[in-house]
């Protein structure tokens, strides 16, 4: 994935305007074994995301989306350039705390429903008791998983989101 600009990102973490996305020139090569380059994944991307808009990163397989978003979350190092999320390195613990996100491959707990996952990640996450139980029951709401489990159906995968899609266990 390539774009180049001219135009120089502000990286002002106390600047009400600070892009919650800001990639400057971000690359990413793969190695391989010998440390020889694979892949190109991303080349000098400029990027910029700022609050209250809706992004997507489109192209065809191969093309680097997954790459990014991985550097996005800190989940790889870039080669070159760098990245800010809410005008911070993605590494730092506070702003981790601020990003949500759906894996492609999505590795829940099999023998807990979707409330016990909810009640395990807001535990993780610190929130208060009162708080997570009104969380939780507004997004069970809101992807339709408030019926409660028929006795003696097997226990579903947990995640709200992909429960959504796996309705099996409910039919
Ligand atoms: N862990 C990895 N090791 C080596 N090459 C990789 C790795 N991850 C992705 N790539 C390569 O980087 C390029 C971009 O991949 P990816 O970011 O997954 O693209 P997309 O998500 O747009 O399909 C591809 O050529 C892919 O083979
Ligand atoms: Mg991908």
């Amino acid at each position: 994935m390539s774009q180049t600009s001219a135009k120089p990102i502000s990286m002002d973490t106390t600047d009400t305007r600070t892009p919650v996305v800001a990639c400057h020139q971000l690359s990413k090569v793969f190695k391989d074994f010998w440390m020889r380059d694979r892949a190109r994944a991303v080349d000098r991307l400029d990027l910029v995301i700022r609050q209250g808009e809706v992004f997507g990163l489109l192209g065809p397989n191969g093309s680097g989306k997954s790459t990014t978003i991985k550097l996005i979350l800190g989940l790889l190092k870039p080669t070159n350039g760098r990245v800010m999320v809410f005008g911070k390195s993605p590494n730092d613990v506070a702003t981790k705390a601020r990003i949500g996100y759906l894996p492609e491959e999505s590795y829940l707990y099999p023998f807990l429903n979707a409330r016990e996952t909810l009640e395990y990640y807001a535990k993780l996450f610190g929130i208060d008791s009162k708080t997570r139980t009104r969380r939780i029951d507004e997004l069970l709401e809101m992807v339709g998983l408030t019926r409660p489990v028929p006795p003696g159906a097997r226990v579903f995968q947990g995640d709200a989101a992909a429960d959504r899609d796996r309705p099996g266990p409910y039919q």
